[in-house]
């Protein structure tokens, strides 16, 4: 007779083919069996009838902040937050303080995550103008998902601006590098325009549809004359989303939950709380990503989950800081966003799994298949439930999206074969590990 470690019963299962209702069945923390396993042996089990199993959802792109301060939060409590959101695994950005941009670092952050992280973690490296010859070397070091340019300014002190230095950083390695794409030269010129003081909503008028539009055929005109592959963060404009279609031999493309969700009346209702890079923008913006995912243009969807005190949150535009917390909530709401019919649960799985798993060259993650890893997010879709600030785990204590009523909902998040978060609360200890990629050495 099989026997399993774990068999996932009678729940409706997302595979690449298809929804199927059957079971699952777990092995030594990767997938072993697909199909009817009622007369199979398990030494745990979980009811799944009534439940979608989605393979473990991924964001690929968070800003936890450690090290940084960790009253705003750190590595442990980003990812407990990652996996009570429904998420088996988090690909962290790299401008903390100090930020990732050498190889001492990095070395440093891998061996931190055993035994505080609560999900499984890949990690960006940063590009900056010191380390610009060494990050072909530096995207090849274990649990590397990319590298990240910043070509506009945003939170930190990572920033590699100008064109000569953008082409150095794509001359410098092969894989795919993922871009904070916005124009530093127009963000500089036209701040002296505003002033201390002014409405939050001048922050979308400051950072405007040229800055991110100019940014990214700049970039697009450097991926091609390299031959480098690039991934965009964050395309926040109609223009842009219509531009990219045409480099998509070059170019893979991320929207984040917030442009799917909110648009500009945000600033009058949340001021600094409403305050991100790239902007939040009108309605046109919203319609054009929603059309986006719809026709096949968006590979990733991702948070950008950028916590900030509520002290730094609250100073005067624009000096307040720029993001907003997201690890948490974006399942629940992409969810909210499949039960409205925005899109399928397939596409959402495709938008959180295989596409992270198809940019960035995830190993053994982002599918349900047999031998990959056994994470699963277990979903109600019946489930209503609005998000509330006190649920909010990360220090900070916040959300812009608190008071929104939800229908859908993670029930439980399984990492490797373990069950990291059922019914709303974390279990056992942290058994984080970081994610494997297939270009990065020791996969
Ligand atoms: O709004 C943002 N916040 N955009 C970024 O690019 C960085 C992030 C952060 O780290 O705070
Ligand atoms: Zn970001």
């Amino acid at each position: 007779m099989a026997s399993f470690d774990l068999v996932l019963r009678g729940g409706t299962c997302v595979l690449p083919w298809g929804q199927e209702i059957t079971d699952v069945g777990v092995r030594e923390g990767r997938i072993a069996a697909i199909g009817d396993l009622r007369s199979a042996a398990a030494a745990n089990e979980v009811d799944c009838r009534g439940l979608h199993v989605l393979p473990g959802l991924i964001d690929a792109h968070v800003h936890l902040r450690d090290p940084g301060d960790p009253a705003v939060e750190n590595l442990s409590d980003g990812t407990r937050a990652a996996v009570l959101g429904g998420l088996a695994a988090v690909f962290d950005m790299p401008n903390t303080a100090p930020s990732i941009t050498d190889r001492e670092r990095l070395d440093w952050k891998r061996d931190y995550l055993g035994g505080r992280a609560f999900c499984d973690v890949g990690l960006y490296v940063g590009a900056s103008m010191k380390n610009i010859e060494e990050l072909a070397s530096l995207e090849l070091q274990p649990n590397v998902c990319a590298v990240k340019v910043f070509a506009g300014s945003s939170t930190g002190d990572l920033l590699v601006a100008d064109d000569a230095s953008l082409e150095a950083v794509m001359r410098s390695g092969r894989r795919r590098i993922c871009y904070h794409s916005e124009d530093e030269y127009r963000l500089q010129a036209r701040k002296p325009e505003f002033t201390s003081g002014m409405p939050h909503r001048n922050h979308m008028i400051w950072r405007d549809v040229e800055c991110a539009f100019l940014g990214t055929r700049r970039l697009m005109a450097l991926a091609r004359k390299t031959g480098r592959p690039a991934h965009i963060l964050h395309v926040s404009t109609a223009e842009e989303l219509d531009y990219l279609k045409d480099f998509r031999d070059v170019c893979t493309v991320e929207v984040l939950l917030n442009h799917l969700t909110q648009t500009d009346e945000a600033y009058d209702r949340l001021g600094g709380y409403a305050v991100m890079n790239p902007p939040i923008r009108d309605a046109r913006h919203m319609e054009a990503a929603w059309a986006a995912v719809a026709d096949g243009t968006v590979d990733v969807i991702g948070s950008d989950h950028a916590p900030h005190s509520r002290a730094a949150k609250e100073r005067p535009w624009p000096d307040c800081a720029a993001g907003l917390t997201g690890v948490q909530t974006i399942v629940p709401l992409m969810l909210d966003h499949v039960n409205a019919g925005r899109l399928s649960l397939s596409r959402l799985v495709d938008l959180m799994c295989a596409g992270p798993a198809r940019v960035y060259g995830v190993v053994g993650k982002g599918r349900l298949a047999a031998g990959y890893d056994a994470d699963f997010t277990l979903v109600d879709m019946k489930k209503t439930r609005t998000i509330e600030e006190s649920w909010i785990v990360s220090p900070c204590g916040w959300t812009p999206f608190a008071g929104h009523r939800c229908t859908g909902w993670p029930v439980a998040t399984v990492i490797r074969g373990g069950v990291a978060m059922r019914e709303d609360e974390v279990i056992g200890a942290p058994q984080g590990q970081a994610v494997r990629f297939a270009e990065a050495r020791g996969a």
